[in-house]
């Protein structure tokens, strides 16, 4: 299903024109499709056919109206933060259902999280068992834990979002890890529920979840045997979606493929839980700008847009690709190869380079598939206000965050020996 369609010559996302909403609430803004949103958790809902939880990977889109619409669905969460486990709960979400994934967690957000009686810790170091079966026993809790193992597999993504090897920061290396299970009567205040493991992001090819099953399933087996009572695997996120020419296995597919490992090592009865982020929002959200100004050189036409790599840095920081179409339907109309950068002060400020596009000043274009880690990892760089966000439903939309003021770039800075500004 695709959110975006042109109509009578123009661009909608569901069954409203992109222009309206740029009248409405002006650009850069984000525009987020809610029913492309619930098809896709269905997707990943019908996969699991009951035997596990999706737990939405909450760092990829964070806007309460999102997080909302998961819960209103039954779905689970994977927080990194605080502040992630409190926007769950603010938009309604069950923390009974929440994951707790990373490898940096304080004690007071762990003190938090024991509080709110979340499902799981996803453990990355000895350290943070330590400092979780303390905190547990100060609190008189039993925590759930899972250790994250790093099964040390490439996982063929871009390197900055590749979590699996040995060299990353990430999770504990099996021998380690089955360890520390086997020192599970060390650790009173803990109950070992079950294994997890997350690889990298933007997988857009089986092969690499499965080599990293057939590393961690035979350690589950082994922790069984041992009378660890192990109910879950947690196989993480990283499912890729199409953004250029890409070919991603579908939902079914992937989670067909977990099962069969499953099945292959004998564990079919564990429960799955399933941390997909990208795969949930990537495709729902779009990024709706303006042409300020189109420029050419002697080599080059660029289309300078209102929005920059403050509002979306995924091209400039991976050199990612997003498709970028006008909202005016460009039929036949030829075109030119154009730059399309934003007014940062910096050269990575590109969206994309020689898109072929049909332009004129004042144009509104979209920067596609821009739901996943795209406003989430908007800053203020050159004192820029963070765009709008905006639910479409159908018929209807939304303003889901209003844009950012001018005095919100300065709110709770000072100038000392003066006034409050
Ligand atoms: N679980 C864990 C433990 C993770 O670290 C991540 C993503 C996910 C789940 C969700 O992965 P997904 O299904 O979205 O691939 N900013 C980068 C992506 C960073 C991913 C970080 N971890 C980008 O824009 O491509």
């Amino acid at each position: 299903m695709d959110a975006l369609s042109y109509r009578h010559g123009e661009l909608f996302v569901e069954d409203v024109p992109l222009a309206r909403i740029a009248d409405a609430v002006g650009t850069p803004c984000y525009v987020y499709a809610r029913n492309q949103l619930i098809s896709a958790y269905r997707a990943f809902e019908a996969a699991l056919a009951g035997q596990g939880l999706v737990c939405y990977a909450v760092k990829a889109n964070s806007n309460l109206a999102i997080l909302a619409t998961f819960a209103g669905l039954g779905a689970g969460f994977d927080i990194v933060s605080a502040g992630e486990l409190e926007r769950v709960i603010a938009a309604g979400g069950d923390p009974h259902r929440v994951v707790f994934s990373g490898v940096g967690k304080t004690a007071a957000e762990i003190e938090r999280a024991l509080a709110c009686g979340i499902k799981c810790f996803n453990v990355e170091s000895a350290a943070e068992l330590e400092r979780l079966n303390a905190l547990a026993g100060r609190a008189g809790q039993i925590a759930p834990v899972s250790l994250r193992v790093n099964p040390d597999v490439d996982a063929g993504t871009h390197p900055y979002i590749a979590t699996g090897l040995k060299e990353n920061k990430f999770g504990i290396a099996l021998d380690e890890a089955a360890g520390l299970y086997g020192d599970a009567a060390r650790y009173a205040h803990l109950r070992f529920v079950g294994v997890d493991c997350h690889i990298g992001s933007q997988l857009t090819d089986l092969r690499p979840f499965a080599d990293a099953l057939d590393r961690v399933l035979p350690l589950v087996g082994q922790l069984r045997a041992q009378g660890l009572p192990i109910g879950h695997i947690d196989v993480g996120g990283g499912l890729g979606i199409r953004y250029r020419d890409e070919r991603p296995p579908s939902v079914a597919a992937y989670v067909g493929q977990v099962r069969e490992r499953l099945l292959a090592h004998g564990l079919a009865d564990l429960s799955l839980l399933l941390e997909p982020g990208r795969a949930l929002v990537a495709a729902a959200g779009t990024l709706l700008a303006r042409v300020e100004y189109l420029k050419s050189t002697d080599t080059k036409h660029f289309a300078i847009i209102d929005a920059g790599m403050n509002d979306l840095i995924r091209p400039a920081l991976y050199g990612a690709f997003q498709a970028i179409q006008t909202v005016r339907d460009p039929g036949a109309a030829p075109g030119a190869d154009y730059d399309v950068v934003g007014p940062v002060c910096e050269s990575a400020d590109v969206f994309g380079r020689g898109r072929h596009l049909h332009l004129q000043a004042g144009d509104l274009l979209v920067v596609r598939d821009a739901g996943a880690y795209g406003f989430v990892m908007s800053s203020q760089y050159n004192s820029r206000p963070r765009a709008a966000e905006v639910l479409v439903d159908g018929g209807r939309f939304a303003v889901v965050r209003a844009r950012e003021t001018l005095a919100d770039l300065w709110r709770g800075e000072s100038v000392p020996g003066r006034e409050a500004v």
